[in-house]
């Protein structure tokens, strides 16, 4: 398929300038002074998918930000791909952490650095430049249908209600994903799980108002140390999860799988050299890879209360919060972990605290089989392009609409990344390699057609 590449190579500059402007949009969905910049990043969405050749593009409305729809239908008789992707991003901060200014984006070294960069404009406007090289040269094999929505990073909670609503509308044979990370450049891999998700925000109280830290220090409840005290219970020395029944639905991994994921390539030292760390830790028992892909975890993502200004303030706070994330692996419900985690932490607070849980988004756990057409489609097409065959590996981010794509849809995803782990998604400097973002253009093409013939 050298049409490919011809395309590629003369419009290559053109994709990469229309995905910049693409960046240059503050679709942040979490923090409401971007609430016209997200909607903003919609409508150029949809600009860009009707400029590449789609059909009845249009903003679908949710309770939230918008979802961008589009189609080809070039065959009642092709299997149709629906592509999943979406052009929120996380916040950017902290901002004085950065490089370069977060939405302006720069180029250097190979690299794309922005907000979204990888996380996931980058990844799923490959999708819609596949299209238009697929489209222009006619060579599409497959319909497709777009579902690109702005409220992934937040939860995607309108989401479910919108699948429900449009469930004719998105009739389709498979769910085609990039939005998660290949092992390296050299070593192509396919994500065949997500991890699940529980999130919470928790709330301690003690004495109603802001006390002097001498005059009532040691006789009153201090709520930071408090909530120290018990997030630091939450682990035990093996660093194994206390919550009571935390891991009575975890269906374990069979030792052939740990002995084959145990073949991924992976260097500890490289893991630890590239965080700067000197060391890592974990649950016992566990290799790093596991650690991070098939156990569940309990982390606190922020904690706060009491003075942080400059200088020294002696005071015994009022209140202390933290907001912490549980991952989950398969077997798992975020809703009954949450119940669990409630019910736990509300019973470890001592009198002299009230403790206040209040659950935020949640998503469940996936794992996808490597048996199917369309996971050979995608091992193929990565095969086709990286010259090498793919390695199935469960990744530890979560995508919680992808669960519900196959409760309510009945259709199994294909998680083909092309991001990697040290794309600081999240994090300051974000970036997304040229290369990363240039062979994914390249390898969905192949994907269309592989998926075309095996489902003849
Ligand atoms: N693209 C990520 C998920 C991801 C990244 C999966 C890398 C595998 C490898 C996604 O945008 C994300 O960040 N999801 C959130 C979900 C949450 C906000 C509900 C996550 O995992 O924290
Ligand atoms: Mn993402
Ligand atoms: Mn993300």
């Amino acid at each position: 398929m050298s049409v490919i590449n011809e395309y590629l190579n003369q419009h290559q500059e053109r994709f990469i300038n229309e995905l910049l402007e693409l960046l240059r949009i503050p679709s942040v969905s979490a923090d409401s002074k971007y609430s016209q910049d997200v909607i903003r990043t919609a409508e150029k969405v949809k600009e860009f998918l009707q400029e590449a050749g789609a059909d009845n593009v249009e903003l679908l409305q949710t309770e939230g930000f918008p979802v961008v729809y589009g189609e080809k239908i070039i065959d009642p008789a092709l299997p149709t791909v629906i592509v999943y992707g979406h052009y929120d991003v996380q916040p950017p901060d902290p901002i004085n952490l950065w490089d370069s200014p977060p939405f302006e984006p720069v180029i250097k070294d190979g690299n794309i650095y922005a907000r979204g960069a990888a996380d996931d404009k980058g990844q799923f406007f490959m999708h819609v430049k596949a299209f238009e090289l697929m489209n222009r040269t006619n060579t599409l094999s497959c319909n497709v249908k777009f579902m690109i929505e702005g409220e992934e990073e937040v939860g995607s909670e309108n989401l479910g209600t919108f699948l429900e609503k449009n469930k004719e509308r998105y009739q389709g044979d498979v769910i085609l994903i990039s939005d998660t990370s290949l092992i390296a450049n050299d070593v192509p891999s396919l994500t065949v799980g997500l991890r699940g998700l529980s999130y919470v925000e928790v709330e301690v109280t003690g004495p109603n108002i802001d006390l002097h830290s001498g005059v009532y220090g040691g006789a009153v409840a201090n709520p930071v140390n408090v909530l120290c005290t018990m997030i630091a219970s939450l682990h035990d020395e093996n660093r194994k999860i206390t919550i009571p029944g935390f891991y009575d639905d975890v269906i374990e991994v069979s030792a052939a799988d740990r002995a084959k994921m145990a073949e991924t390539p992976f260097s500890l030292e490289e893991y630890k050299r590239d965080l700067n760390i000197d060391d890592v830790m974990g649950e016992s028992g566990y290799s790093t890879i596991e650690r991070a892909s098939i156990r569940p975890t309990l982390d606190v993502n922020g904690i706060w209360g009491g003075y942080i200004g400059e200088g020294a303030k002696t005071v015994l706070p009022s209140k202390a919060f933290a907001k912490i994330s549980m991952r989950l692996v398969p077997g798992q419900d975020p809703d009954k972990i949450t119940e669990l985690f409630a019910r736990h932490f509300k019973s470890i607070a001592p009198a002299s605290v009230k403790v206040e849980v209040r659950p935020h988004h949640g998503g469940k756990p996936v794992v996808t089989p490597t048996d199917t057409n369309e996971y050979k489609a995608a091992a193929m097409a990565m095969n086709t392009t990286f010259g090498k065959e793919p390695i199935p590996a469960r990744g530890g981010g979560s995508i919680p609409i992808v669960a519900l794509f196959e409760e309510v849809l009945g259709l199994k995803s294909v998680l083909m990344g092309f991001g990697l782990d040290s794309d600081a998604i999240h994090s300051p400097n974000e970036k997304y390699g040229i290369f990363n973002y240039l062979k994914g253009i390249e390898t969905i093409p192949h994907f269309f057609h592989n998926y075309a013939e095996l489902k003849k």
